[in-house]
C-alpha cells in the first residue's frame, strides 16, 4: 500500500516551488520510510530549482533532514521503526574500489532507494541528493538513515545531513586543519560558518572570515572567526595575507564556488598550503591560471564533497558534541518555517537574511 503525503517540488527550471501531493511506495528490500521532523533549506536546493545540477525535473527538494523511521523493507537490520535518524546522502556501498581501499568517504556507488516516489499522476520524482525531505515522509535507502542520540533537537542536528557537515568536514577532514593552523573561509553562509566552527574545533589559531555582506561577518565572528574581511570593500587576498604575517593562510576554504572566489583562495594561501573547494560551481564556469603558479606555489588543490564525511562515524560524534554544548548547532537555525514557506526561504537566503531556514513538521 502506497501512501500520500505533502511535499515541495520544483516542476520546471526557475519556476517557484510548489507544495503538492506525493505518493510514497511501501519500502522495498533495503529501503526505509522516514517521517520527517525537520529539513533545512540549503543553497543546493536552489541550485536544483535553477537547473544548476541537472534537468531531471520534477525534483522533490529538501535533503538536510532529521526524522523517525516509520517502516523498513525486507533485509533492513541497522535501523528499525522508532529510531531517530539524520538522513545522509552518502550510504556507502562497501565494495567499490574506493571502499575496498579503505576510503569509504569517496565511495563511488552510494545507495539510494531503488523505487521512485511519484506525483499522483504517476510522474516519477527525482529526490534532491537522493533524499527529498521537504515532505511529511520520504523513501530512502536504509543506509541513508544514521541513528543519533534522540535527545537532540531535530532542526539542529538535521543540519548535519548536508550544509553543516559539508562545512565542518571541509575544515576538519578535507583541509586537515590542526592545532595552530591559519584558515581563511570565503563565503560565510551556513556552509562557510560551519567551516569556521570546524577550524576552531580543530585548533586553528587564526580564522579569517570573508564575505560581501557585513551581517554574515558578524555571525562568523560569533562562530569563532578571529578576523573578518568585507570583500566588497577590501581585497580579500591582501587582507588574508595581512592577517597571517604576510604569508597567506595554511588552508583556504572557498564556500562560494565561483571562479573569482576560487582564484582568491588559490592566491590567499601560504606556499604549500591547501585550497578546499566546497561551494558548488555551475557547468558554465571556467578558470584560467598560469600553470607556473600552480607548480611554483605547491600544496594541494582539493574539492570537498559533503566534507569527506562518513555519516556513521561523524553524525553520532557531532551530535554528542552538540549535546555537550561544544558545538552550537542551534546557532545555525535562524528560523523555523512551515512547508509552504520554502520559496520565501529561498528569497531570504538570496538576500542574506538567514543562515538556515528550517522546515519543521
Ligand atoms: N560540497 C558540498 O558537499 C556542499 C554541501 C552543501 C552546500 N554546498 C554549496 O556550498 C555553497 C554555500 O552554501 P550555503 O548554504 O552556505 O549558501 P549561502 O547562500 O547561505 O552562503 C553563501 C555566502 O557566500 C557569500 N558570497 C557570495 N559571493 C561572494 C563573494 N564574491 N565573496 C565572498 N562571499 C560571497 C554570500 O554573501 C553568502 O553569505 C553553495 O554553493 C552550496 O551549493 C556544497
Ligand atoms: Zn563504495
Ligand atoms: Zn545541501
Amino acid at each position: 500500500m502506497s501512501q500520500e503525503v505533502r511535499g515541495v517540488i520544483s516542476r520546471s527550471k526557475g519556476a517557484p516551488v510548489e507544495v503538492t501531493t506525493i505518493v510514497v511506495p511501501d519500502p522495498g528490500p533495503g529501503e526505509a520510510i522516514v517521517r520527517i521532523q525537520s529539513c533545512g533549506v540549503c543553497h543546493t536546493d536552489l541550485h536544483y530549482r535553477e537547473g544548476g545540477i541537472n534537468d531531471d525535473y520534477p525534483f522533490l527538494l529538501g535533503h538536510e533532514a532529521a526524522g523517525v523511521v516509520e517502516q523498513v523493507g525486507e533485509g533492513v537490520t541497522d535501523v528499525a521503526p522508532g529510531d531517530f535518524v539524520v538522513l545522509n546522502w552518502r550510504a556507502v556501498c562497501g565494495v567499490c574500489r574506493a571502499c575496498r581501499r579503505g576510503r569509504p568517504w569517496y565511495c563511488f556507488n552510494t545507495h539510494n532507494a531503488a523505487q521512485r516516489m511519484t506525483l499522483t499522476d504517476g510522474t516519477e520524482l527525482a529526490p534532491a541528493l537522493g533524499i527529498g525531505a521537504f515532505a511529511e515522509k520520504t523513501l530512502v535507502h536504509a543506509g541513508q538513515c544514521t541513528k543519533v542520540n534522540p535527545a537532540a533537537r531535530p532542526a539542529a542536528v538535521g543540519l548535519l545531513g548536508c550544509g553543516v557537515m559539508a562545512g565542518l568536514g571541509a575544515a576538519m577532514n578535507t583541509g586537515n586543519v590542526t592545532r595552530g593552523d591559519s584558515v581563511a573561509v570565503i563565503g560565510c553562509g551556513g556552509v562557510g560558518d560551519a567551516a569556521v566552527v570546524g577550524a576552531a574545533l580543530a585548533g586553528a589559531t587564526t580564522i579569517v572570515a570573508v564575505d560581501t555582506d557585513s551581517r554574515k561577518l558578524d555571525w562568523a565572528r560569533q562562530f569563532g572567526a578571529t578576523h573578518t574581511v568585507n570583500a566588497s570593500e577590501t581585497d580579500p587576498v591582501e587582507a588574508i595575507r595581512a592577517a597571517t604575517g604576510g604569508f597567506g593562510a595554511d588552508v583556504v576554504i572557498d564556500a562560494v564556488g565561483r571562479p573569482e572566489t576560487w582564484k582568491q583562495a588559490f592566491y590567499a594561501r601560504d606556499l604549500a598550503g591547501t585550497v578546499v573547494l566546497v561551494g558548488v560551481p555551475t557547468p558554465q564556469m571556467q578558470i584560467e591560471l598560469p600553470l607556473l603558479d600552480v607548480f611554483g606555489r605547491g600544496g594541494a588543490l582539493k574539492s570537498s564533497w559533503y566534507g569527506d564525511c562518513l555519516p556513521s562515524r561523524d553524525f553520532p560524534m557531532l551530535t554528542d558534541l552538540y549535546l555537550q554544548g561544544r558545538l552550537d548547532l542551534d546557532a545555525f537555525v535562524t528560523e523555523e518555517i512551515a512547508l509552504d514557506q520554502v520559496e520565501n526561504a529561498f528569497d531570504r537566503m538570496h538576500h542574506g537574511d538567514v543562515l538556515r531556514s528550517v522546515v519543521v513538521f
